[in-house]
């Protein structure tokens, strides 16, 4: 056996003793946050991200800093696809014991001038997403008889959202599916937990500040009672502490992460 078969084969090992996390949309902003966090904790990683090469780049950086990540194509939205990669996740890492529904679109649109196909569009990737990933995986978790369901919501859902009452309608679904699972599979050893960002500073917030859309990080920071826009790392350590042994007492709940602001 070669150097490079001995080290591929070690890696391969070194994986397969972690524990598995899928995170949705996670070649960027906040799932990127979150798949970093989770890889420093010890998973190996399974990075989903739907611009085709974009999760393998977000894994290989997480790798060249010494985590254990591996990047797959699949849009969420897309049942087919979503079974594909956690058939790929399972024969490359093994089964899987976390899941973070991350992957979303945000668009902004008027609710009089919204068409059904905008409507569903968001629904079926924020929600029916969510549901894609979440269904596709837990058989693992439920063998194992341990695992963690984190989906990641949005204070839109809490406080509400003009010009979004497709993404505020699709996070608070996530918000009620969180209750109804936490409550199906407790006894399963499963924990269910949302988390809801608000105001967290990611290329794409960039984006739509660049375009006028929304205030400024400045302009915004004066209404947080911490005085500052969160940053995907906020998010990551609480899903780092949902996901933990010691959170298993802790199901059905949602966690905002909001700086202090607004409801919830
Ligand atoms: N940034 C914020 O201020 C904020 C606030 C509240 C909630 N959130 C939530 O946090 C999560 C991440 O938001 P973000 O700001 O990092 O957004 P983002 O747009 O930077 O990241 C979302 C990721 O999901 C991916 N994605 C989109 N559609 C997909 C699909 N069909 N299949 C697979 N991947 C897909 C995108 O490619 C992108 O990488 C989202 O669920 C969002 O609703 C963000």
């Amino acid at each position: 056996m070669s150097i490079a078969e001995v080290s591929v084969e070690a890696a391969d090992h070194a994986a397969r003793e972690r524990r598995v996390a899928v995170v949705t949309g996670a070649a960027g902003g906040i799932g990127l946050s979150i798949a970093e966090r989770l890889a420093a904790d010890g998973f190996a990683v399974a990075v989903i991200g739907r611009t085709p090469g974009t999760a393998a780049a977000a894994a290989d950086a997480i790798n060249a800093n010494g985590g254990v990540a591996r990047g797959y194509d699949a849009d969420v939205a897309d049942r087919e696809q979503v079974d594909a990669a956690l058939a790929a996740i399972r024969a490359d890492l093994g089964a899987v014991s976390v899941v973070v529904a991350n992957a979303a679109v945000a668009p902004q649109q008027a609710f009089l001038e919204m068409t059904l196909d905008q409507w569903n569009t968001v629904l079926g990737i924020n929600l029916t997403g969510t549901f894609n990933t979440v269904q596709a995986s837990l058989p693992d978790l439920i063998d194992a008889g341990w695992g963690r369901v984190i989906l990641i919501s949005s204070s839109s859902a809490q406080r509400g959202a003009p010009r979004m009452a497709h993404y505020a309608a699709s996070k608070g679904g996530q918000m009620a599916m969180t209750k109804a699972l936490a409550v199906e599979f407790g006894k399963a050893g499963i924990t269910v937990n949302t988390v809801a960002p608000s105001s967290v500073d990611t290329p794409s917030v960039a984006k739509k500040r660049a375009a006028g859309t929304i205030p400024s990080a400045d302009d915004m920071a004066k209404f947080i009672p911490v005085g500052r826009v969160g940053v995907g790392e906020d998010i990551a350590a609480a899903v780092s502490y949902l996901v933990s042994d010691q959170a298993g007492y802790v199901t059905g709940q949602t966690l905002s992460v909001n700086g202090g602001s607004f409801i919830g």
